[in-house]
């Protein structure tokens, strides 16, 4: 990637979002951030430009002003990071409240769709760019969170199909899939009981949280010329979650010391 455009990184006052528009920074991107709630994200260079209006990524008039000013302010987009989202509510089927349904759907996956769309079409016209779309590791299992699941397999599929799309356009299209991450919203919700820190992390590999810096470095990885020749695919970040999570079947994951304690 040349250092000659802007970086869009949506969502990015808080949590991956912000944590990548800082790492972006520090390594000499120029770095655009958008938010539903714009604000500087906590620790980050002044050289971080704040887009200052509400940017929702669910609202297509929003997306299609929003990419086409901040273009006219900043400069061409030549990398995008589609960090925004919010988190599936636990439910079981019956209980699914439609408005729930339809909010995360429409955040999650068509917020994804709308941004990528819009600054993907410009890419492709100037026949340059990358775009890092965050799934999650809950859109490749199963969990009590069916629209978030459903959301984020779309997201991952989407990925895959805009890939097709624009790979002879010069433009790559990736995916990071983030295990359970301690960002400052999942942090709150554990510290207030809502979550619990040892069920989160019962099932990773590692026995441990992501922190968001390393779901930045692979998103940065995917949007610099290291991975020139990388389109299309999708890379767990996950502390080993998906490695882990079928070991309860057996006899367990062993312990630091290579302990089972499930095995009789
Ligand atoms: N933290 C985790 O454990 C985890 C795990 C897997 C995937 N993810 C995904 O990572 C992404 C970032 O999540 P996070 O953990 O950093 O969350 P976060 O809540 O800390 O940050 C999300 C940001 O997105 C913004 N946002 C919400 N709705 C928006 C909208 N309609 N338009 C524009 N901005 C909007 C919020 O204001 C916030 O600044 C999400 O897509 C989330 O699903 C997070």
């Amino acid at each position: 990637m040349t250092t000659d455009g802007i970086i869009l990184v949506t969502g990015g006052s808080r949590g991956i979002g912000a944590a990548t528009a800082i790492m972006l920074a520090e390594r000499g991107y120029r770095v655009v951030v958008t938010d539903i709630k714009p604000e500087r994200p906590a620790e980050a260079a002044a050289s971080v430009i704040v887009w200052p209006d509400s940017f929702d990524v669910a609202r297509e008039d929003n997306v299609s002003a929003g990419v086409e000013a901040i273009e006219k302010t900043h400069g061409p987009i030549i990398g995008l990071v589609n960090a925004a989202g919010v988190f599936g509510k636990m439910h079981s089927l019956d209980r699914i409240r439609m408005e729930n349904w339809d909010r995360e759907v429409n955040i999650d996956l068509r917020g994804t769709f709308l941004v990528a769309r819009a600054v993907g079409v410009r890419m492709a016209a100037r026949k340059h760019g990358a775009i890092v779309n965050v799934a999650s590791v809950a859109g490749m299992t199963s969990g009590p969170i069916h629209a978030y699941t459903a959301a984020k397999a779309g997201v991952i599929q989407l990925t895959l199909s805009m890939a097709g799309e624009w790979g002879r356009a010069g433009v790559r299209v990736n995916a990071v899939s983030p295990g359970f991450t301690r960002t400052v919203a999942l942090q709150a919700g554990i510290d207030s009981g809502a979550m619990s820190e040892e069920r989160l992390t019962r099932n990773a590999a590692m026995g441990r949280l992501v922190q968001p810096n390393e779901v930045a470095e692979a998103i940065v990885w995917l949007l610099s010329p290291a991975s020139s020749a990388v389109t299309g695919i999708n890379i767990p970040v996950d502390a080993g979650f998906l490695a882990g999570s079928t070991w309860d079947s057996y006899w367990g994951l062993p312990d630091s010391d290579g302990k089972i304690h499930g095995k009789t």
